[in-house]
C-alpha cells in the first residue's frame, strides 16, 4: 500500500462522499436523556454548572419526555430530588416519593414510546449524600444498603420504569435487585448495571443538580481511575448477577475501558457522558474557545466509536434534533 496508487484524501473530497463512507453515524434511538425532577418546585430551576439543564417540575418533565419521543430519542433516565432527606434515604422507597411519582407521570405521558429508566441509588435521598446507608463507623454498609435497593427497585418497577439503573456500586446489587423484581412479579423489568463506574471529579456539576449534601468522596465504592482490568471483573460479576445491559461511566476519560467492555460483552453496552463532560464543553463554547455543535457531535461520536451501543448524554434531545434536520 503506497503512494501514489493510494490517496486516502479521495474519499474526503465532498460532504456527500464523506457521508457515504462514514464508518459510524449517530442515531437518536441510541441516545438516552438524563433528567432531574425536584419535589415542590413551582417553576423549573436552572442548574448553574450545567447551562441548559433544569431541575424539572412534573409539568416540564412530562413535556421534556414528550419532546424526546417526538425527536426519536431512545430513552430517559430519571433522577429525583426529594424535599426531605434522612440517614436511610426513606424517600427512595416511599411509593409517593418524588422519583417514583415522576416515573408514573412520565409513563402515563409516553407509555411505551420511550424507554423509561430510573436511578436506583440512595445518594439523592440521604442527608449525608452517600449512595448507601452508613455503619457505626461512617462507612457505607454494603449489605444493609442492598436490602434497601431491593425495595427501591420494586417501587420503581411498580411505578412503571422499564429499566432500572443501580448506580451505587455496591457489591451484589444487580443480584439483589433481580431477585427482588422477580419475587414481586416484575420479570420483564430490565437492569442496566453501572458496571464500571469510576470515582470521578467530573461528577462535580451533578452535585449541584441533585443538591447533594456529600462531604468527602465515594472512593470506597466507586472504582479507582488507575484500574483497567478491574472493569472486566465488575462487568463479569454483573453479567452473572443477571444484568441485561452494562454501562461504563464516565465516558470521555474512560474510552479505553469502554472499548475493552465492548469487546467482551454479550449484552448491549452503554456509556454515560456525565455532568462534568457536559459542563466542560458548554463552558469552553460559551467562551468562544471551541465550536459548540462540532465539539458535542465529535465527543458523542467518539463514545460510539469506542463501542457504546447506548449513550446517555444531556445533549440527547438537541443532538436528536440536529440529526433529524440533517436528514
Ligand atoms: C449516583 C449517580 C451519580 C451520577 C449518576 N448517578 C453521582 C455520583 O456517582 O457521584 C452522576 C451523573 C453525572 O455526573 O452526570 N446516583
Amino acid at each position: 500500500m503506497s503512494f501514489p496508487q493510494h490517496r486516502p484524501r479521495r474519499l474526503r473530497t465532498t460532504p456527500a462522499m464523506r457521508r457515504m463512507t462514514a464508518e459510524y453515524r449517530l442515531d437518536p434511538a441510541e441516545l438516552v436523556l438524563p433528567a432531574f425532577i425536584r419535589e415542590g418546585l413551582s417553576e423549573p430551576n436552572p442548574i448553574t454548572s450545567m447551562p441548559g439543564v433544569l431541575q424539572h417540575t412534573t409539568d416540564t418533565l412530562k413535556r421534556a419526555a414528550a419532546e424526546a419521543v417526538e425527536l426519536g430519542v431512545g430513552g430517559i433516565m430519571l433522577f429525583g430530588i426529594p424535599a426531605e432527606r434522612d440517614a436511610a434515604g426513606s424517600a427512595g422507597t416511599d411509593p409517593d416519593g418524588v422519583l417514583n411519582k415522576a416515573i408514573a407521570d412520565v409513563r402515563a405521558e409516553v407509555g411505551d414510546d420511550l424507554v423509561i429508566m430510573s436511578d436506583v441509588c440512595l445518594d439523592e435521598f440521604t442527608d449525608h449524600g452517600h449512595c448507601g446507608v452508613l455503619d457505626a463507623n461512617g462507612v457505607v454498609d454494603n449489605d444493609t444498603t442492598l436490602e434497601i435497593y431491593g425495595r427501591m427497585a420494586v417501587e420503581q418497577a411498580r411505578a412503571g420504569a422499564h429499566v432500572l439503573g443501580p448506580s451505587g456500586m455496591m457489591d451484589g446489587q444487580v443480584a439483589v435487585i433481580r431477585q427482588a423484581l422477580d419475587e414481586a412479579g416484575f420479570q420483564d423489568v430490565s437492569v442496566i448495571a453501572y458496571a464500571a463506574k469510576y470515582a470521578s471529579a467530573f461528577y462535580g456539576p451533578f452535585r449541584e443538580a441533585v443538591d447533594s449534601q456529600l462531604k468527602g468522596d465515594r472512593r470506597t465504592y466507586q472504582m479507582d481511575a488507575a484500574n483497567r482490568r478491574e472493569a472486566l471483573l465488575e462487568v463479569e460479576l454483573d453479567l452473572e448477577e443477571g444484568a441485561d445491559m452494562v454501562m461504563v461511566k464516565p465516558a470521555m476519560s474512560y474510552l479505553d475501558i469502554l472499548a475493552d467492555v465492548a469487546a467482551m460483552s454479550p449484552v448491549p453496552v452503554a456509556a454515560y457522558q456525565i455532568s462534568g463532560e457536559y459542563a466542560m464543553i458548554e463552558a469552553a463554547a460559551a467562551n468562544g474557545w471551541i465550536d459548540r455543535r462540532r465539539a458535542i457531535e465529535e465527543s458523542v461520536l467518539g463514545i460510539k466509536r469506542a463501542g457504546a451501543n447506548i449513550i446517555l448524554t444531556y445533549w440527547a434531545a438537541e443532538l436528536a434534533a440536529w440529526l433529524k434536520e440533517s436528514k
